[in-house]
């Protein structure tokens, strides 16, 4: 039931805090032990290298648990796109282990390669949105999100309830492996946190309702910018905007435009930085700099602690590690506008489905 909303997709990424907080409940015990199958967290500590397989989103979702998984676990972590994995399936390492991802457990991508691992012999676990689904069953283990149904096609509560997963699993693989990074993250209260983030930013969604009114109701494309963890974020980003408003929309690696695709930048382009990490800040300012005197119109997303005063969209602190569970909030959210500014069905986008069950 939408309630009071006009669509699934502004309650579902309104949800999010609330599932956040749910996977801490289910998976995270008092004194902050991570409570999840022994037997999982053994396989996965065996490995020498995980793979994680999954399409859409979810493997966007994968893309940012990469980084969590190294750093948190120190484990080499490769993600791949599960239609392209299952018949071009790089040299395994000598131990592997594969983490499907997916929110329906149907994707006949992802099917497709599990059966493969099966055949082969090799451990998997399952983080899915639906119990018994057909991944679910067919994986040796499963971590169920218990985001409740998303019923949006595009998928905004999924992905940030499968970061919020990896986290909890790379720092139960951490703790096993006696990692620094694992010892000093502090699991619930870092979840809190960014949930708490998110509460604040779904509830500044006036702020980015009046960006997409200004800068997205009538472009035909857009850019969305980030270095590392940006960049991933960016990917996201562009993913959700370009599904549900037809905004033609590339996620880039910000120092990469410069080598060709800045030719594509005329006046009024827009170009949405995302900006969280210190490192690299200055880098992505200057990359904004070259498109702006290209004539580009830009939005900023940028964390509390590297904000600048003409920063449209601030984000509040979160660990580094955690900084896409916020960053992709105002994102969404400029999707959400973008396509309902436009007049088109946000939840039932022209030629895509809830669940993809051909390859
Ligand atoms: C995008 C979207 C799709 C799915 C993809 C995988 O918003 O929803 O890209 O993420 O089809 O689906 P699942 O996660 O069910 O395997």
């Amino acid at each position: 039931d939408k309630g009071a909303y006009d669509f699934f997709m502004l309650k579902e990424i309104d949800e999010q805090p609330g599932v956040i907080r749910g996977l801490e409940q289910t998976y995270i015990a008092q004194d902050g032990q991570i409570e999840v199958d022994d037997k999982l967290m053994s396989a996965m500590n065996q490995a020498d290298r995980l793979y994680i397989v999954a399409a859409g989103t979810s493997y966007n979702a994968g893309l940012v648990g990469k980084n969590i998984f190294e750093k948190l676990a120190a484990v080499p972590t490769e993600v791949h796109i599960a239609s392209e994995f299952g018949y071009n399936m790089p040299l395994l390492s000598e131990k592997p282990f594969f983490i499907f991802l997916t929110q329906s457990g149907e994707t006949a991508d992802s099917r497709e390669v599990l059966a493969k691992v099966n055949q082969l012999g090799y451990e998997s676990l399952t983080i899915t949105n639906v119990p018994n689904s057909t991944l679910s069953r067919e994986a040796t283990y499963t971590m169920l999100l218990n985001a409740g149904p998303e019923i949006a096609v595009a998928s905004t509560k999924a992905y940030t309830a499968q970061i919020a997963a990896e986290t909890i699993l790379a720092k139960g693989l951490g703790m096993l492996k006696v990692t620094p990074a694992a010892a000093e993250f502090d699991t619930a209260f870092e979840l809190t946190k960014a949930a708490n983030a998110i509460q604040t930013l779904v509830d500044q969604k006036d702020i980015v309702e009046d960006l997409a009114a200004t800068h997205l109701s009538t472009t035909r494309n857009a850019f969305y910018i980030g270095r590392g963890i940006d960049y991933q974020t960016a990917i996201e980003a562009s993913l959700k905007l370009k599904e549900v408003s037809y905004v033609q929309t590339e996620g880039f690696a910000s120092g990469e435009l410069k080598h060709g695709t800045i030719s594509l930048i005329e006046e009024n382009t827009p170009v949405i930085a995302i900006i969280t990490d210190q490192k690299t800040a200055e880098l992505t300012r200057s990359n904004e700099q070259e498109v702006i005197s290209r004539g580009a119109s830009v939005i900023n997303i940028v964390s509390e602690n590297l904000a600048e005063e003409d920063d449209q969209i601030v984000l509040p602190a979160v660990h580094q590690l955690l900084t896409p569970l916020a960053a992709i909030i105002p994102a969404q959210l400029l999707a959400y506008y973008t396509s309902k500014e436009r007049g088109y069905d946000v939840d039932k986008p022209r030629n895509l489905a809830k669940s993809v069950t051909v390859e």
